[in-house]
């Protein structure tokens, strides 16, 4: 799918809908910026999940890395990412970070990221946002 182009198919919707769900759980005291992620696996399921911050800033954790420690620790780890889709509650730009587009590289080389860019909704392949991520084997 070309990143540049606008997608609203079923499936994003049903992710909005629940990453929307997510982020209302936020613990966002330090940032007041509530994320939300959810993700579609191989297998058909969904996950989701918020951030999580903390006093001390650098150990907070972002929305879709939650969502993804969620879905190993409920269904184990032969996670397969499908696609992922993110939402604020702020309305503004928010592509997943540095560090979640390895996790979601990690788990998903094949995943679709559906977020909030500067010029509306974007749907890119993982190793648009992430290329040459890193893998052990
Ligand atoms: N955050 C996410 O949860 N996901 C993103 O894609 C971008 C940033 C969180 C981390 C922190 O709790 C807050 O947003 C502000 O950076």
């Amino acid at each position: 799918m070309n990143s540049t182009k606008k997608v609203s198919s079923k499936r994003n919707k049903r992710l909005l809908a629940a990453a929307g769900k997510a982020m209302k759980q936020a613990y966002a005291p330090y940032s007041q910026f509530r994320v939300g992620a959810a993700m579609l696996t191989a297998k058909g399921e969904v996950f989701s999940g918020c951030n999580v911050e903390n006093a001390s800033y650098g150990l907070s954790n972002c929305a879709e890395r939650t969502a993804i420690f969620a879905a190993i620790a409920k269904s184990g780890p032969g996670l397969n990412i499908r696609a992922i889709a993110v939402v604020n509650d702020q309305g503004v730009p928010c592509s997943p970070c540095g560090a979640c587009r390895q996790v979601i590289y990690e788990f998903g080389p094949d995943a679709t990221v559906y977020f909030q860019a500067a010029r509306g909704w974007k749907e890119s392949h993982i190793t648009e946002l992430l290329p040459e991520g890193f893998r052990l084997k």
